[in-house]
């Protein structure tokens, strides 16, 4: 896991975190710090495993990692963050040492993780999209009642 270890230790991967935990301060809705993105890239690797995809593991980790790094400029701009956390993530990902393949499936998949087919070619991007949505504790969470997400689509108990 040496290239996902330094990735976190990438002073803009630092700065950008310390950005968004400022901004979500006070937030009473999920939050999108280091937690949240490690418990995607755990549940992200429990599907690859679980569905046979033979995604390496790092590619994973990183991808997870860096998945929501664009509600940094979502917060301050407006831009939404798919966009810009997919720009954001080709720096990010080249100096942590990954390869130009690796990265662009990992771009993809950060541009596409608020909604994607099941069906999609990119199944990093599948799976990346799936692990986000049920790593929310929606059971256990006080501001379920006036969260945007649909009823339905809110996890009611342990999925995964
Ligand atoms: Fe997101
Ligand atoms: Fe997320």
């Amino acid at each position: 896991m040496e290239r996902v270890n330094r990735l976190i230790n990438d002073e803009e991967y630092i700065r950008l975190s310390d950005r968004i935990k400022q901004a979500e301060q006070n937030r009473k809705f999920c939050r999108h710090g280091l937690s949240h993105s490690l418990d995607v890239a755990r549940i992200c690797y429990i599907l690859n495993l679980e569905e046979n995809l033979g995604i390496k593991k790092d590619v994973i980790y990183a991808c997870a990692l860096v998945h929501d790094l664009g509600r940094a400029c979502e917060y301050e701009s407006g831009e939404s963050h798919h966009e810009a956390g997919s720009r954001i993530a080709a720096g990010l990902l080249q100096r942590a040492g990954f390869d130009e393949e690796e990265m662009s499936l990992m771009s993809e998949a950060v541009s596409m993780h608020k909604e994607i087919s099941d069906a999609a070619a990119n199944k990093l991007a599948v799976i990346l999209c799936r692990a986000d949505k049920l790593s929310r504790m929606c059971f256990d969470c006080e501001a379920c009642e006036e969260c945007y997400w649909k009823e339905e689509k809110k996890n009611k108990g342990v999925l995964l």
